[in-house]
């Protein structure tokens, strides 16, 4: 495994790889890296010749200063992790090898940056999408790998690619939880031994609910679902909508046509934690 700071050493093995036919599957990190992660990477390993990880914590997505300060950077941790995989290249580029000169694009999602997150966190998916376009223009992979605990961000990327016509495949992995049911995060890291004792209840609400859906209008679970939560006390709901995969509008009626995803974000002290279920196939 090696480990490249910058763009050309990156780019001088992935054109020697590419010219001897070798294909390029892509995990894009942030690094703080755990089970969750390593799963994209060895599934990676498994559907291509070469595997690269990036790890950047990227500036451009963070729409709180505070976040981006406090998110957990363990490059030495990460690089342990990663070499119980097999995982051939590492890129950890500093800020300004990313962003030599501030990116100005913006990205118009429509409908679908204006919901849930995107709602809530502004301007967090066009830096998402100006960090994995540059990546993807870097690496150019055969595939990248993203988990669907950020059900929303792939969304959004399967559309950039589309929107750009970028020729990556972009491969979508479950969710891998704790345990007690706790979605891995890097975030997780964060919490306080109170807050890390009851937030497996979000995911067990949200079982629940998946339970209730036969009985109750999609309106109704979603209000279980926010009182259920809120009523532990040390826990706040930011939101939770049950929204179709494809256009991530919320349902009205559980009869609607396609795939439904309960989709929620909660505040655990300052953490701010999210997960979903998939309702109906
Ligand atoms: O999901 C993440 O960790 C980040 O949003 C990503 C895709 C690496 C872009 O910075």
């Amino acid at each position: 495994m090696e480990l490249f700071r910058t763009i050309l050493e990156l780019q001088q093995a992935l054109t020697a790889d590419r010219s001897a036919g070798l294909t390029i599957g892509f995990v894009p990190t942030m690094g703080a890296l755990h089970p969750g992660h390593l799963s994209l990477v060895n599934r990676a390993g498994v559907e291509n010749d070469r595997v690269v990880v990036s790890i950047f914590v990227n500036p451009t997505q963070f729409n709180d200063p505070s976040d981006l300060r406090n998110y957990p950077r363990t490059l030495d941790a990460d690089m342990a992790l990663l070499s119980t995989c097999r995982c051939e290249y590492v890129f950890a580029p500093s800020v300004d090898e990313i962003y030599p000169v501030p990116d100005i694009r913006k990205f118009d999602f429509g409908s679908l940056e204006s919901v849930m997150e995107g709602h809530f966190r502004p301007g967090h998916f066009n830096g998402v999408a100006q960090v994995v376009s540059k990546l993807f223009d870097l690496v150019k992979p055969d595939k990248a790998y993203f988990g669907l605990k950020d059900f929303q961000q792939y969304s959004i990327i399967k559309n950039m690619c589309s929107m750009l016509k970028l020729p990556v495949g972009i491969v979508a992995c479950d969710i891998v939880r704790e345990a007690d049911g706790l979605a891995m995060s890097s975030r997780n890291t964060l919490l306080t031994p109170e807050h890390r004792a009851i937030v497996p209840q979000i995911y067990s609400t949200l079982q629940n609910a998946l339970k209730e859906a036969g009985q109750f209008r999609p309106e109704e679970v979603r209000k279980h679902v926010i009182d259920r939560i809120n009523s532990l006390g040390l826990l706040q709901v930011e939101y939770f909508e049950i929204v179709d995969e494809l256009t991530l509008k919320a349902i009205s009626s559980w009869e609607q046509k396609g795939t439904k995803v309960g989709c929620i974000a909660v505040f655990a002290g300052k953490v701010r934690l999210i997960d979903n279920i998939v309702f109906a196939k």
